[in-house]
């Protein structure tokens, strides 16, 4: 067993914890540096892969918008559910980040004039939306931000290592966390008093979604177990379009701005139906638009629908959608055609450890940013391209707030921490057998998530999900497998599933993505979150 100290540990390497770390390392006071722990390579992550954009409320050179308009979309498509101070605080802050993108290095792509182009996503009112290289923005700022990265020199990196389980002594504090390098099989104590998780969502839980291989739900578990208080784990976005691939495992994202820039959805009959379900029409919130795909391929039995994108023409597709146009000629989907196979699929998660405007969880000194978060920003339904914008607001804030804390690593700690650490030190090290069972259960695991706890549940489901998450976790521990990053992930997919089921049977209600078709509202729910936004302000 090694033994380290740093003043921050940061876990995850996508945006939040990148942008958090750039911040740090402009602070000469962390005497005993700042370590990101991440589970791939330092570009691992959803991050990499965002194409639409982030959002960026610039009404001085983007006059016909507004904060308070994008407040009220942010509350209308998250159905009333948010923080409104949460909100209001992301809004305000979202030209302060954008510019420290720009000061970082990300060239958002500019019109003939030279003027940054904001581009349209749904149920936004305005084009608010600025990307880079197209519909590579992700990799765009991530790239940015790891050369910013190099310039530090008290910032260390482990890579593949996996944060496994926080140490949180009897008083409450953080003392460390216990990592795992999964490729040489080693263990670490880490000791610091500040962690912040940073890692990600939770899509690699169900069998088709957006999300890359690390998204298992990993940080939720860890905070959950350590005793951090969780919220909104009923709230999975699907987004309506990923590209429909048959009988392939992967669900590569075709982005919601192809929606903005003019096409339109239309089913297997050649119709377009999307106005049927919300005055919206292709721009309607998430939610909302993926449920109206899921019940046209009902009706038409078919696999998927289309993207008519024939508005847009080819060669301006072409040129506006570089990534999406690669993963059509990967996948044999000639643009030519004018046809985009969709389906919706697991994307986002608004659910996760529960944090405030400091971004502080309920374990003192733990804090948590990123999509890992359930900061309010998101309600029942995120808005578009809100995402990368509250991982730059609250890593922004997180730096102020550990560079004013500025705490030592510990110095001792007590027999909570202590038997923790022994644990480990007891682990066989030794290279894995029962990979190929560790995976099955990890697919009836996805599988069961997938076909009970989807874009429509109800009691019934949820209760049979809930079952069969017991039998995998049963079967997992009568297994007697060696460790593994495969058997760790699945045990962090197994706490994170169980509360996800759990708090969707609590809530009997349909609201935003949690859809129940035994729920009294459900025909209602699609018109009810207009104006929600002035209910809020009336209260
Ligand atoms: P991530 O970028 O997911 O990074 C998580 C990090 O944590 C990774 O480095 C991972 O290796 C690490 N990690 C995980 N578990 C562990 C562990 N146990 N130990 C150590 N490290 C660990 N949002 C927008 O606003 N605009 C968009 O255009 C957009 N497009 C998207 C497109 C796609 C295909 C996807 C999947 C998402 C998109 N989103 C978009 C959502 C957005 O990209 C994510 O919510 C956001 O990037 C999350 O950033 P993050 O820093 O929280 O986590
Ligand atoms: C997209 O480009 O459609 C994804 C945007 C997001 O998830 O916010």
């Amino acid at each position: 067993m090694k033994y380290s100290k740093y003043n921050v540990a940061i876990i995850g390497s996508g945006i939040s914890g990148l942008f958090l770390a750039n911040k740090l390392a402009q602070n000469k006071e962390f005497s005993d540096g700042i370590v990101i722990i991440t589970k791939g390579e330092l570009f691992s992550g959803s991050s990499s892969l965002a194409q639409g954009g982030i959002v960026s409320v610039i009404p001085e050179i983007n006059i016909k918008d507004s904060i308070e308009s994008h407040i009220k979309d942010t509350i209308d498509a998250g159905c009333g559910l948010n923080n409104i101070s949460v909100v209001q605080y992301v809004s305000k802050q979202s030209s302060k980040v954008t510019q420290d993108l720009i000061n970082f290095g990300v060239k958002f792509d500019e019109n003939d004039k030279h003027q940054l182009n904001f581009t349209l996503e749904g149920a936004h009112s305005y084009p608010r939306i600025l990307h880079a290289q197209g519909d590579s923005t992700g990799r765009v700022i991530e790239e940015a931000l790891c050369k910013q990265l190099e310039k530090a020199n008290n910032v260390d990196l482990y890579d593949n290592t996996m944060a496994l389980e926080l140490l949180v002594d009897d008083d409450n504090s953080i003392k460390g966390v216990i990592v795992y390098n999964w490729q040489n099989d080693t263990y670490e104590v880490i000791y610091t008093s500040n962690i912040v998780i940073a890692t990600g969502g939770i899509g690699q839980i169900y069998k088709n979604t957006t999300n890359p291989i690390e998204s298992t739900a990993d940080g939720i578990a860890l905070a959950f177990k350590a005793g951090a208080e969780v919220k909104d784990m009923e709230f999975v976005q699907f987004h309506p379009t990923a590209l429909y691939v048959k009988n392939k495992k992967t669900s590569p994202l075709v982005s919601e701005s192809v929606r903005g820039e003019g096409a339109k959805l239309v089913n297997k009959n050649g119709e377009y139906f999307a106005k049927n379900y919300h005055y919206l029409a292709d721009l309607a919130p998430r939610d909302v638009v993926a449920r109206a795909i899921r019940q046209e391929m009902i009706n038409t039995k078919s696999e998927f629908v289309n993207l008519d994108i024939s508005q847009i023409g080819i060669e301006k597709f072409k040129k506006r959608f570089p990534t999406i146009t690669k993963l059509c000629e990967e996948n044999n989907i000639s643009l030519e055609s004018g046809l985009i196979p969709v389906v919706p699929c697991e994307h986002y998660f608004m659910g996760g450890i529960k944090t405030d405007l400091s971004s502080k969880t309920s374990i003192n000194n733990l804090y948590a940013i990123g999509e890992c978060a359930s900061t309010g920003l998101h309600g029942a339904n995120r808005l578009a391209s809100n995402s990368l914008l509250e991982c730059a607001v609250f890593a922004d804030s997180l730096a102020d707030e550990l560079i004013h804390t500025h705490i030592a690593p510990p110095k001792k700690h007590g027999a909570k921490v202590m038997n923790i650490i022994d644990k480990y030190i007891n682990n066989e090290i030794d290279s894995c057998d029962e990979i190929e069972k560790i995976q099955k259960l990890f697919d009836k695991l996805k599988d069961t998530m997938s076909k009970n706890v989807g874009i429509v549940r109800n009691q019934t489901s949820l209760d049979l999900a809930n079952k069969k998450i017991d039998e995998i976790n049963f079967a997992l521990s009568e297994l007697n497998a060696s460790n593994s990053r495969l058997k760790y992930e699945l045990q962090n997919a197994i706490c994170v599933a169980k509360l996800i089921i759990n708090a969707a049977i609590s809530r009997k209600d349909s609201i935003g993505a949690h859809f129940r078709d035994d729920s009294p509202k459900k025909e209602r729910q699609n018109q009810e979150r207009k104006g929600k936004y002035e209910t809020i302000l009336v209260k």
